[in-house]
């Protein structure tokens, strides 16, 4: 998730690219840069690290062009460095990209064996050299763009410049977000509200396919087939804070609600179809390599821990593989059985975590194969590990981890079947299957964000509880725990996760008509016990949420609230029980009226032991 910007108008242009990317911070940045025209020349500056020494650098230099584009950049390919950052230039065209072009690398390479020489690692550099050539076969700088556009695959959020076109700056929008500012005389692009509020509250919002061609006469938008499209600017109230968070209340909600995108960017350019089975790239798990391996331990803490308890039943079951899940503030201290035929798969949306730091080291130590999964490119994990696998999630601002959680729980997933394929425990057939499931999972999850108002309701009922009971069994158990976490660190609202097989031997003591008990009650292989943990729950005089299969008719019969869960696989059933269980923990706190998204005492990454 990167942020672009970009501007045409008479305004300093340098100022007003550097003010709206220091309006991107919120999104995170690892490298920035802008480049903007003087003398006729696109001059490109750009670095990696922070703004302060994008700053520095364009101090005192005064740029005589009256239109540039900028970039923050947050790494998904390319470790964050100068060369790697935006803007990218090919011969006379500048661009900046937020997205991932999944086609990249067979473009770069028919590129490079046209003699084009290639200065970064960025899947980003390929536009641009497609759109340059097409400009030198003689089209012109419009349709090259538009035959470069229709030559990639992924998603986009663009800005291009190119030299031999002084007075246009042209924008292009492909499932990543793009706004245009319409100010007086002056113009504006970002990939967000906030870079533009201070000038103009008057946005367009593109649409996926469309092309904004930019001039100081005025904005003009094409549809994907290239015909002028009529689009009503619509004015903005927020003030910047609400901006940040897109409107929502808290970044909490806003990431809660970005979930299907974060889900759809970490499963993008991973998945084959056709072979039912899946591409990660930065690890090699050959039959060769998985052949040595007779044990894993996924190491975590926190939520990233509930993760790791997932993915010891994925991979187990995919792969038939002994998997250990183990707290990284335990492992390293129970001196662990670990050597050569062990993978130590340390799993942090921080990456800096130092209790799961040091469980990959400990591993290492003994010799064990390492692999991080991570949030953040280039974080102290993914530098130690022996291979990296990148969840997409973005930047998460709320303390509280939500779609850095369901990217790895999709991570694992697709670990878990590229291993099960690879061994072949996984025929093609279940491979294609679970992959289909896969693809339906982010509209799913729209449509169960879209009733998140049942939830409020229930947040309502149950506010004056001090305790509260969340059960699950077997794959959803780890989703009990995180349910009970997500409600006690930003409700401050006492709440255990429990296996609920366990409840008859003690826990059942605490029941009573003050304790909600939540249950997880998807249809699985273990359904009917949960239906009895219910019954013993309600003969206590307990008060039951299930969250149920959308099709249980049963349920309700038994249970005081029901969450409908649509019908999925087993094994990815526990990413659409985190959806509720967040929003409830969000709507009880900010009933509350605690500080969601900073709650008293925790912090986003723990880096002390
Ligand atoms: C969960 O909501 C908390 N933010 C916390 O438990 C977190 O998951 C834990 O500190 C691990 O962080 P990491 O994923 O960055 O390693």
């Amino acid at each position: 998730m990167c942020g672009i910007v970009g501007y045409i108008g008479s305004r300093k242009t340098a100022e007003v690219l550097m003010d709206g990317l220091k309006r991107l911070e919120y999104r995170g940045y690892d490298s920035a840069g802008i480049a903007v025209f003087h003398q006729g020349r696109i001059e490109i500056r750009r670095n990696e690290g922070k703004l302060k020494k994008l700053e520095e650098q364009i101090r005192g230099e005064g740029f005589d062009g009256k239109i540039g584009i900028g970039h923050t950049r947050w790494a998904t390919h390319g470790r964050p460095s100068d060369e790697n950052a935006h803007p990218h230039k090919a011969g006379r065209v500048a661009l900046v990209h937020n997205g991932i072009i999944e086609n990249y690398l067979p473009l770069k390479e028919s590129l490079k064996k046209r003699g084009r020489i290639f200065t970064s690692e960025t899947d980003t550099e390929v536009i641009s050299h497609l759109i340059n050539d097409f400009i030198e076969e003689g089209s012109s700088f419009p349709d090259a763009v538009k035959m470069a556009l229709d030559k990639i695959r992924g998603s986009y959020a663009l800005g291009i410049l190119f030299e031999g076109d002084e007075r246009r700056l042209i924008a292009a929008r492909k499932e990543s977000p793009l706004v245009i500012g319409i100010g007086e005389g002056e113009y504006f692009i970002a990939s967000d509200i906030p870079p533009i509020l201070p000038y103009t509250r008057d946005f367009i919002f593109m649409e996926d396919g469309e092309v904004a061609h930019l001039s100081s006469e005025g904005v003009r938008v094409f549809d994907a087939g290239g015909n002028q499209v009529s689009k009503e600017p619509k004015r903005v109230d927020w003030n910047s804070l609400m901006a940040e968070k897109g409107g929502f209340k808290h970044f909490m909600l806003k990431e809660i609600f970005e979930q299907p995108r974060a889900v759809i960017d970490t499963i993008r350019g991973r998945l084959s179809e056709e072979k039912g089975d899946v591409i990660l790239e930065g690890v090699r798990l050959d039959l060769s390599v998985l052949k040595k391996i007779q044990r894993i331990c996924l190491i975590a803490c926190g939520t990233s821990f509930h993760a790791a308890l997932v993915g010891k039943f994925l991979i187990e079951r995919f792969c038939r593989i002994p998997v250990e899940a183990d707290i990284g503030s335990e492992f390293r201290y129970r001196n662990p059985i670990l050597g050569k035929d062990t993978l130590v798969v340390a799993i942090s949306q921080s990456g800096e975590t130092a209790d799961t730091l040091a469980a990959l080291r400990e591993g290492k130590r003994h010799g064990a194969m390492t692999l991080a999964i991570c949030n953040v490119v280039e974080s102290s994990l993914a530098r130690d590990a022996d291979h990296v696998i990148y969840t997409h999630a973005g930047p998460e601002i709320g303390v509280a981890s939500t779609k850095t959680f369901v990217t790895q729980l999709v991570i694992l997933f697709l670990l878990a079947l590229r291993m099960g394929r690879e061994l072949g425990v996984l025929s093609h057939k279940d491979g294609r299957e679970l992959i289909e499931e896969l693809v339906r999972i982010p509209r799913l999850m729209e449509e169960m964000l879209k009733s998140s108002k049942q939830i409020l309701e229930i947040a309502r009922k149950y506010l004056p509880a001090r305790d509260f009971l969340y059960l699950g069994r077997g794959i959803n158990y780890p989703i009990a725990l995180e349910g009970a976490l997500k409600l006690k660190e930003i409700s401050y609202i006492h709440a255990e996760g429990y296996p609920a097989g366990e409840m008859k031997h003690g826990p059942i003591a605490l029941i009573d008509q003050e304790m909600p008990v939540v249950v997880l009650a998807t249809r699985n292989e273990v359904y009917d016990k949960v239906l009895s943990n219910i019954e013993q729950v309600k003969a206590r005089e307990g008060r039951v949420i299930a969250l149920a299969s959308r099709s249980d008719q049963e349920i309700g019969k038994k249970a005081d609230d029901v969450i409908s869960i649509p019908e999925t696989h087993p094994s990815l059933a526990p990413i659409l029980l985190t959806l509720p269980l967040q929003l409830l923990a969000y709507y009880m706190a900010d009933l509350k009226g605690t500080d969601v998204d900073q709650p008293r005492n925790l912090a986003k990454s723990v880096t002390v032991e």
